[in-house]
């Protein structure tokens, strides 16, 4: 299942830019052996929303007369790094399929999928390292240290049950958000904007970021296996304790929730999920997410009116309605 980029709900100089990006990062790879571009086009072509690239297009939109070059490296650096951590996340979960279709290591076997993320990873410096602005790298760097932060504080942190939701936020906001963040300082410098400006986007792009993460983990209770491209309640058999699971362990009267974290069998993990979703923890997950969506909006309110912050607007709704 190859999933649509989010072109929907932004501008037409947003899809426009877009496709630029999409054309040019299809030959990031161009020259490179084919034992290396083979699979990473695999991921690459595989899809995905280009939810980054489209933040720090909208971001750079505050500014006039953007460097086109510089605006699709950017894109290609920040994509490159949320596929180099999702390649190398599917080998960390032992994942055999990723949006509908196979991932590198069920196609490759992990240690040469290992290598590919890494390969991903060193082409998104590269490109940075060629752009002027060599204000663009610290962001991603940034963002890419955070996010292996946050990978590493969820492995310590499978099938325990004594966690809290400030534990599960933090981790949230370094394994998904920071990455949002990233993509709209970049944009943000590329635009040449204000303090100010910057800090209203980085607010931004930490509630959307966080808002997204809390509906993914809702997804995996409410969603379909052919929608979510891998089966309903996997993060209770990969043992990763999620805001669902943390409101429905509070919930959780005959410690069945518990029960299948601690020992994820086939109907354990059913029932615990008919479990999650009919406590009421949903109701009390998306609410939380809301919260954070609602700080993203307000945020992107006390930027200066114009295309770019109709676009942020239009994004946060995306978020939203991709839950309903
Ligand atoms: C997918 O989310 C995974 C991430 C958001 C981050 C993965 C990060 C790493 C593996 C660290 C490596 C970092 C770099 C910079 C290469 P998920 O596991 O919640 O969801 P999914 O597996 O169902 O997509
Ligand atoms: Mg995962």
């Amino acid at each position: 299942m190859r999933m649509p980029p989010v072109k929907k709900p932004v501008s037409k100089q947003v899809v426009d830019s877009l496709n630029r990006f999409e054309e040019s990062f299809l030959t990031v790879l161009d020259e490179v052996a084919p034992e290396i571009s083979e699979p990473s086009l695999t991921a690459i072509k595989a899809g995905g929303k280009r939810l980054r690239p489209a933040l720090v297009i909208i971001a750079a939109g505050l500014g006039a007369d953007i460097d086109e070059a510089g605006l699709r490296n950017a894109c290609a650096a920040v994509e490159l790094v949320h596929l180099a951590s999702l390649v190398h996340d599917d080998v960390l979960d032992g994942a055999d399929t990723r949006r509908g279709v196979s991932t590198i290591n069920a196609n490759y076997g992990h240690r040469r999928a290992i290598l590919i993320g890494d390969y991903l990873f060193g082409t998104a410096f590269r490109l940075l390292a060629g752009c002027d602005d060599n204000r663009l790298i610290a962001p991603l760097a940034e963002a890419s240290v955070l996010l292996s932060q946050g990978e590493l504080q969820q492995r310590q942190a499978l099938r325990r049950l004594d966690q809290t939701i400030e534990d599960y936020l933090t981790r949230i906001y370094t394994k998904t958000a920071a990455l949002f963040v990233a993509s709209c300082l970049m944009g943000a410098r590329l635009a040449g904007v204000s303090e100010p400006v910057a800090e209203a986007l980085r607010d931004y792009a930490e509630g959307l970021g966080i808002a997204f993460q809390i509906y993914d983990d809702i997804l995996d209770f409410t969603g379909n296996e052919k929608a979510l491209g891998k089966p309903v309640g996997s993060d209770i058999r990969e043992g990763t304790v999620t805001l669902p699971m943390i409101y429905g362990l509070r919930l959780d009267g005959n410690g069945a929730l518990a029960e299948a974290i601690l020992d994820p069998r086939d109907e354990a993990v059913c029932n615990a999920v008919e479990h999650v979703i009919a406590c009421g923890a949903i109701d009390q997950a998306k609410a939380l997410a809301t919260e954070y969506v609602d700080k993203a909006m307000a945020a992107a309110n006390a930027l200066p009116d114009g295309a770019s912050k109709k676009d942020l607007l239009a994004l946060g709704k995306f978020v939203i309605d991709r839950y309903h």
